[in-house]
């Protein structure tokens, strides 16, 4: 099958290349950090997201390029609407004309956290504008193509060049430096190898639909970071809990968007894994 990869560049686009099979055929795309082979293509531009696709005429679009920076999204809304919301609309179109099938990688943040455990057909309300434009995406992406899949994750980690919560914690704790994390903010952490191997199933079996490839965990971030310090045997002393009252962010966070995996492991026929197994699987590949 050939794969059409955005967000190539990015965590989860590198790990995508790492879980795939070797008959897979990808192409990875960038738009302002070319990584190895990947192909420049920004998805803000229609005509150049057309042409891109129409050229390569993949089987399946796996869409994780994204403004990804919440705190940002704030300050730059219509940059953050245009990337998450309209690029993921051009992307659907291109796929529509092509009949490629589009996964789209969304985000636990299109729920407002206040019950947690999320299923797939659970209500939405995106609280800031990072998960207001990741949700556009989710509409646009139904409003434009006939084949089409989401795959919801949340505080994505792994190995890649870039920081990511868990890359950052290492690295804080192994320089011995302290780090204060917050107790009261509740999520699915996941590992981006193990969203990449459902998000591969969810396109050999051509499922259409919400599906939540999510850590198997509701886990507060403090006692993840302490999952952290164990599985790669570093001083937990060093990690502080704090409040988010005490903890300044610009966009507002869900308090609990935990989300319920059991509709991927029924249907894709896979296991979802908890952190325990995940950082294990990460600090073992290092
Ligand atoms: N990270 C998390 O904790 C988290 C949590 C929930 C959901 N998600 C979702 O998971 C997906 C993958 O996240 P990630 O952490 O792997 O992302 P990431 O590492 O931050 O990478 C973002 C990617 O988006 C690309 N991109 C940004 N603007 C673009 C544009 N205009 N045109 C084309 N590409 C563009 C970047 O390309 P260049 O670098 O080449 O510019 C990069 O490859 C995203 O859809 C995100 O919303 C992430």
């Amino acid at each position: 099958m050939k794969y059409f990869i955005t967000g190539g560049s990015g965590l989860l686009g590198q790990r995508l290349a790492t879980v795939a099979r070797d008959n897979d055929e990808l192409v990875l795309v960038h738009n302002s950090n070319p990584t190895g082979d990947t192909v420049k293509c920004d998805i803000t531009d229609e005509s150049q997201v057309h042409d891109s696709v129409v050229e390569e005429n993949p089987d399946v679009i796996i869409h994780c390029a994204a403004m990804t920076h919440v705190d940002l999204c704030e300050d730059e809304v219509d940059k953050a609407y245009s990337i998450n919301g309209d690029g993921t609309g051009y992307l659907a179109k291109a796929a529509e004309e092509v009949g490629a099938k589009i996964i789209y990688v969304s985000t636990d943040f299109v729920f407002d956290g206040c019950r947690g455990y999320y299923k797939e057909d659970d209500p939405v309300n995106p609280l800031g504008i990072y998960a207001k434009s990741k949700y556009d995406g989710e509409v646009q992406l139904q409003k434009y193509s006939s084949n089409w899949a989401i795959a919801r994750v949340s505080v994505l980690y792994g190995w890649h060049e870039r920081a990511n919560f868990t890359n950052w914690v290492v690295k804080e704790l192994r320089s011995k430096r302290e780090i204060n994390i917050v107790t009261d903010q509740i999520n699915s952490p996941t590992l981006a190898d193990n969203a990449g191997e459902a998000i591969f199933e969810i396109a050999r079996r051509d499922k259409n639909g919400v599906f939540h490839t999510a850590g198997n965990d509701a886990i507060n971030r403090f006692d993840f970071t302490l999952k952290i310090a164990e599985a790669f045997d570093l001083n937990d002393g060093l990690i502080n809990p704090i409040s988010s009252e005490n903890f300044v962010q610009k966009a507002p966070r869900p308090r609990d968007s935990s989300l319920n995996v059991s509709k991927v492991e029924k249907e894709l026929g896979m296991k979802m894994e908890t952190c325990s197994e995940s950082l294990k699987r990460m600090a073992d590949s290092e």
